[in-house]
């Protein structure tokens, strides 16, 4: 059984929503083995939010982690440069004690990914740890590789007796498996379908974690418990009471060396087809019976099945794509996206897009949802809006008064995490002046601690085998089949004048016309 020394000291004390992941279920001990371990998400990312789950969670002492990767290190090597990582991105968070009693749990396996007898020695890693450290057969593999490998890997996995399909009556004798996959889960309706088709020829959909990191955002699941553990908003959510929303995700940063990635990915699908949709999907779902996999991820699939499909003459109208120019951001100068390394000089991805959509099932029917999204946009801000109807007549209309504006409540995702009511106000004085002011809450105030990382939270839930936070094979198809035509249609366009938009700009004018065409705005941010 395990030789492995209990974790440092926790900071359980000092942080009260970390507390709430120590209150949770523990995890059965299992290996989680990442593929690509060498690669950024896994230093950013995997390893720090692994690290904070080590000492600050009640995760079992024999919990194992194993790097696969092409790089000849050895188990020493990969505990230096992870340790480099770790406090590169958790800074003096890391204590001595701690990093010992995570790095014992570190080991490493130098291999092509296509090559069979790397995955032998993999399988004689696990055997050990099953035998020395009580893992018990229980074994995550986390793709962390780009995804041409996936198919690869687990083939492999297969071929070397390592993808035990679950079957529920022998979990309990030999341990269970499951496969975690980073999107992008294919680049259109028909790869991504193929890919699913890939995994599940191996692994039940049980089996499969797949990640869209909003998802562990602690504000992102604020959405379902704003919605559902109140009783004041669900009655006014929907068609009866609200004008529109508007889903806002911009970033302030440009594509950071990603060039080669971005080239083929572009916002569509990099942003909207998972992010944007897993968040529209919260806020437009009906309230599920219980909150748990099934449920809650039913509920959301019939968002999507209910958007009402784009073609050519309404993708025309309402989809605007853009690419940022040179420019300034945050008193810097940006370089234009096509300025970038790994971008190609005349390329035509779009890094803003614009668009509206309609939901149509009884709740959402002529409440239109307009989405934006964008890089090197002036500020970092994700946010919903839900703007209620106005008032049906106007009683303080006397002269020099304006008409009020209507409420919006603002669910803000990043930063500044928190919610406001935008609601009308008299001016203190002898007139009738009436002004917008805002009810505000703070998350950051509110509860004095930040929550977990996103990845931690995520995880974790794939430890306890979870799947609530994760995207489904029918949303994740039914997603695609949302965006595909609006790719096909670009793709039979001739091509876009790009740049469009600067670098520091909303992006550009044409997504304005989107919206202000049915008599709205943007919300200025
Ligand atoms: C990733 C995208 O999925 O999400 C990036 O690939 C984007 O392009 C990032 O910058 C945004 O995530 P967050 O958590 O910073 O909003």
């Amino acid at each position: 059984m395990s030789g492995i020394a209990t974790a440092a000291p926790n900071r359980a004390a000092i942080n009260p929503l970390r507390e709430g992941l120590r209150l949770e279920q523990t995890p059965p001990p299992c290996t989680m083995v990442i593929f690509g371990v060498t690669g950024d998400l896994t230093h950013r990312k995997l390893m720090p939010s692994l690290y904070e789950l080590v000492v600050d969670t009640p995760l079992p002492a024999s919990f194992s982690i194993v790097g696969f990767a092409r790089r000849p290190w050895d188990d020493e090597k990969f505990r230096t440069e992870m340790q480099t990582a770790v406090t590169a991105a958790l800074k003096d968070q890391v204590d001595t004690a701690g990093w010992q009693s995570f790095a014992q749990r570190l080991s490493y396996v130098s291999s092509n990914f296509d090559d069979p007898a790397g995955y032998q020695r993999l399988k004689e890693e696990l055997d050990r740890l099953d035998q020395e450290r009580g893992t018990g057969g229980n074994r995550i593999f986390y793709l962390a590789t780009p995804p041409s490998y996936y198919p690869i890997i687990i083939n492999n996995l297969k071929a070397a007796g390592l993808a035990k399909r679950a079957i529920p009556t022998d979990a309990d004798q030999h341990g269970w498996t499951r496969l975690v996959i980073e999107k992008p889960f294919g680049h259109d309706f028909p790869s991504a379908q193929a890919l699913n088709n890939e995994i599940a020829g191996t692994f039940s959909e049980s089996q499969v974690y797949r990640i869209d990191h909003y998802l562990g955002k602690e504000t992102v699941q604020n959405l379902l418990v704003f919605r559902f553990a109140n009783g004041i908003f669900e009655p006014i959510w929907n068609r009866q009471y609200i004008d529109h929303v508007q889903i806002t995700v911009a970033e302030s940063i440009g594509i950071e060396g990603r060039g080669e990635f971005y080239e083929e990915a572009g916002a569509l699908r990099d942003i909207v087809q998972n992010h944007m949709f897993q968040i529209l999907s919260l806020i437009a779902m009906e309230p599920p019976g219980v909150i748990d996999e099934r449920s809650v991820r039913d509920e959301k699939v019939q968002v999507l099945q209910a958007i009402s499909p784009l073609r050519g003459a309404t993708i025309a109208t309402d989809v605007v794509r853009g690419q940022y120019g040179p420019g300034w951001v945050g008193g810097a100068v940006a370089h234009g996206y096509r300025q970038t390394n790994g971008v190609a000089p005349d390329s035509s991805v779009e890094t803003y897009m614009a668009m509206k959509l309609r939901i149509d099932n009884w709740r959402w029917a002529g409440v239109p949802f307009y989405l934006r999204t964008g890089k090197c946009l002036p500020q970092r801000t994700t946010e919903i809006a839900v703007q209620f109807n106005r008032v049906p007549a106007l009683l303080f209309a006397g002269s020099g008064t304006m008409p009020p504006e209507p409420n919006v409540l603002t669910l803000r995702i990043q930063p500044d995490a928190g919610i406001s009511l935008r609601f009308a106000a008299k001016v203190p004085g002898a007139e009738m002046q009436i002004r917008s002011v805002n009810m505000d809450f703070f998350y950051g105030t509110a509860f004095s601690a930040t929550g977990p990382d996103d990845y931690e939270r995520l995880l974790l839930d794939c430890m306890r085998g979870d799947q609530t936070l994760f995207a489904r094979r029918d949303e994740v198809e039914q997603a695609w089949t949302i965006v595909t035509p609006i790719l096909e249609y670009w793709a039979r366009q001739p091509r876009p004048i790009f740049p469009n938009y600067e670098a520091g700009s909303w992006g550009p004018p044409e997504a304005d016309a989107i919206i202000e065409r049915d008599g709205r705005r943007w919300r200025r941010l």
